[in-house]
């Protein structure tokens, strides 16, 4: 069997900034809802998390894949015809071009993993729409 050898830290990383990140202090060094906030980065990718209450828009991302994971509380996502319940540790992918509203009746806590390129609200630029996302 032909195995690539490993090597010893090839891209030179060091070492002590690799962090663990616990999601439970993140969430509570902030307040607002619908405003996700940057908890990490990998392979173009963003990691976020975000509180949100109420009601959000109805929208679409003509290019990117979402994923939605629920912390604690229970999100709705209203999909064209039919609306999907995440409890807490249950997640869901909303394809591209998929129209979706997020809601939640009580606050809820979820994770989201999404390309940078990314914007909460999808093709819609309104109130709503967080274009400056903070790093926590
Ligand atoms: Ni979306």
């Amino acid at each position: 069997m032909l195995r690539k050898q490993l090597f010893k830290n090839p891209f030179n990383i060091d070492m002590m900034n690799i962090e663990k990140v616990n999601v439970a202090e993140k969430l509570t060094s902030f307040k607002e809802y619908w405003s996700p906030k940057i908890v990490g980065e990998l392979n173009q990718q963003l990691v976020k998390v975000a509180k949100f209450k109420g009601d959000f828009v109805m929208h679409q991302h003509e290019n990117e894949d979402e994923l939605f994971f629920v912390i604690t509380g229970t999100l709705y996502i209203e999909l064209e015809n039919k609306t999907l319940e995440l409890q807490a540790g249950e997640f869901a992918l909303i394809p591209k071009g998929v129209l979706h509203k997020p809601y939640a009746p009580e606050e809820v806590h979820v994770m989201l993993f999404e390309p940078a390129a990314t914007l909460n609200t999808g093709n819609l630029i309104n109130d709503r729409t967080v274009t400056d996302i903070d790093r926590i």
